[in-house]
């Protein structure tokens, strides 16, 4: 694996950096521009149906993301064999926090998927409670998250 690695060292890493600017940048980009954005629209009905579909197609767009970081992360623990290094903590750490994040993506896409039947089916205070949660507290949950796994990946960049 570390042979394999040395090879593909630029490619690997490239892939994990630019799946987490993917992942959490869609976030900060959801929560910070689109979303204050849809808040303009005037009729509630509207509004949550862009909410609905603006989380759709960025749920769609960072699954393979989410994988190919899991992927790299994989080959880049074997590869550094970090498991048996001083920095074991640090990369059980950032296991723990991809994995959080990865539960809170697959919850927050059965909640977009609830709330877009609940849109259809004319029940606007069900779909509205479903989509705050995700905007108000999910999504930045994933974003503290995915800055703190930056942060530890810049750290390991620097002393690996
Ligand atoms: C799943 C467990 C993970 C492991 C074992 C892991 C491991 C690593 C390692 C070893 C590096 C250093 C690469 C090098 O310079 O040779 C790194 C860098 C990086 N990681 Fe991760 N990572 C994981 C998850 C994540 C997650 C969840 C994110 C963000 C969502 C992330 C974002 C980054 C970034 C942005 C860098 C580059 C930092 C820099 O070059 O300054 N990683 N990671």
């Amino acid at each position: 694996m570390s042979e394999f690695f040395t090879e593909y060292k630029t490619i690997i890493v490239f892939l994990h950096v630019i799946s987490a600017v993917v992942w959490v940048g869609g976030m900060i980009a959801m929560k910070f521009a689109a979303h204050a954005s849809f808040m303009e629209v005037e009729s509630p009905q509207k509004r949550l149906q862009r909410v609905a579909h603006a989380l759709k197609r960025l749920f769609f767009l960072v699954i393979p993301f989410v994988i190919i970081l899991l992927v790299t992360a994989i080959i880049m623990t074997k590869a550094y064999s970090l498991s048996q290094s001083e920095y074991a903590m640090l990369a059980y750490a950032k296991e723990g926090i991809w994995s959080v994040m990865a539960i809170n993506l697959f919850i927050m896409i059965l909640r977009r998927n609830r709330a877009e039947k609940l849109i259809d089916k004319g029940d606007m205070v069900g779909a509205k409670f479903s989509l705050e949660l995700i905007g108000k507290y999910m999504v930045p949950v994933n974003i503290i998250l995915g800055v703190s796994a930056i942060f530890i990946g810049s750290y390991f960049s620097s002393n690996l």
